[in-house]
């Protein structure tokens, strides 16, 4: 397949994959001494390409297998277990063939099922039949840990969108159970991430909760300029467009560094450029129209539930206020009701991500896009 220049929305790699050293140096130490990791960061920014890097990174150690799964689709107990067994007896096989044997071995009372995907050559999907009249959960959370002993090797299991553990039915009592069998391993370590800063807090950083400092917590930042800059250029370079170092630098203060939006708005402008041509200011400002235009349906979509207080509360947060919402001048500006409507105005939106807390409680919105759309479009 030809390559892609631009890539946004999926996971990145290789020649779409830029920057991050430090945090592929810290991570890659972890696993290989097998320190548990929490990789936290608002949407789209990179967690997945960034996990999914470093284990492609330590393909070849002989010493450590990483296995990847992710949990967005588990949403019960056992579908979490159901998918934690697949993905560790599918990714721990010597060979792609062996992990029936394994099923067999380290995991009895098995009916599984196979589904290939309609895609030809695409994976298979693979379901185990667990369930709580077969396995307990310890068989099943105990499974990397044998097949570690057993190949003398160390397990990094890496659950992605690790959020939705706090969506589970009794997922207090599920997350108990998680925490109480995987802190004994000696063999197996974590790597557990997500977005939704919000839950994923409330899982890690509550003194009272069964994760709280389960091990190494990351917050991913941003991709620096200078890596984007490179980015960038090279890129349009090798399509015979060209760019300045000043406006791609510029490209990426537009949508603050944001890594989905650094690629989207890059691809836009280079989509406008013929063979040869070089990005002018303009042409930015235009690339800039069009990103508000293809998420304009998706924003729409994030307001339309709000109250007309809480669309009020966000556009007082895009006018550039942080901080003193119980502020009478504040209060009236916006409409923002009485001062006890603030907090619950605050939590609401925190709940649906828009608004995230940074610092000491100031008030942000979570996506610098959305933030530009309500300034130039909902005033
Ligand atoms: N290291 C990187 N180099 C270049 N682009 C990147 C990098 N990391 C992320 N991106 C850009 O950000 C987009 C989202 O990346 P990714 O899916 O890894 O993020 P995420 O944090 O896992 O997102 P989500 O919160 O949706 O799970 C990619 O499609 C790509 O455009
Ligand atoms: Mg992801």
């Amino acid at each position: 397949m030809e390559r892609k220049s631009f890539i946004f929305g999926t996971a990145v790699s290789d020649y779409n994959f830029i920057g991050r050293e430090t945090e592929t140096a810290r991570l890659k130490a972890n696993f290989l001494e097998g320190i548990n990791t929490i990789l936290i960061s608002p949407r789209r920014i990179g967690k997945t390409s960034l996990v999914k890097h470093v284990k492609k990174g330590l393909e070849s150690n002989p010493n450590v297998i990483v296995v990847y799964l992710d949990m967005f689709a588990c949403k019960t107990e056992y579908e979490f277990y159901n998918a934690l067994a697949a993905a560790v007896l599918k990714q721990t096989a010597s060979h792609v063939d062996k992990w029936m044997e394994y099923a067999k071995e380290f995991l009895v009372r098995l009916t599984p099922k196979i589904t290939f995907s309609p895609e030809a050559n695409s994976d298979f999907s693979l379901s185990l039949g667990i369930t709580p009249r077969t396995h307990s959960p310890e068989e099943v959370l105990s499974l990397a840990e044998e097949i570690a002993r057993k190949r003398d090797k160390h397990i990094v299991v890496c659950i992605d969108e690790f959020q939705q553990m706090g969506e589970l039915p009794d997922s207090l009592t599920v997350q108990k159970k998680l925490r109480s069998i995987w802190q004994h391993q000696q063999r197996t370590s974590y790597c557990l991430f997500g977005s939704k800063q919000h839950l994923m807090s409330s899982i890690f950083q509550r003194r009272n909760m069964p994760f709280y400092q389960f091990g190494d917590m990351i917050f991913l930042g941003k991709i620096a300029t200078s890596d984007w800059v490179q980015y960038i250029v090279k890129h349009f370079e090798d399509r015979n467009r060209s760019i300045s170092d000043e406006l791609a630098q510029q490209l990426c203060g537009l949508v603050d560094n944001y890594s989905s939006y650094v690629q989207q708005l890059a691809w836009l402008l280079f989509s406008r450029l013929n063979e040869g041509e070089t990005a002018i200011a303009a042409q930015l400002n235009m690339a800039m129209n069009d990103l508000l235009d293809a998420n304009e349906a998706l924003f729409m979509q994030q307001i339309e539930s709000l109250s007309a207080y809480q669309m009020n509360f966000l556009r007082a947060v895009a006018a550039g206020h942080h901080i003193a919402f119980g502020d009478k001048a504040i209060r009236d500006d916006f409409n923002l009701g009485s001062p006890s409507n603030i907090t619950r105005l605050k939590d609401a939106l925190i709940k649906k991500d828009l608004i995230e807390v940074r610092g000491r409680g100031e008030i942000y919105l979570t996506d610098p896009v959305f933030q530009l759309w309500m300034n130039h479009r909902m005033i």
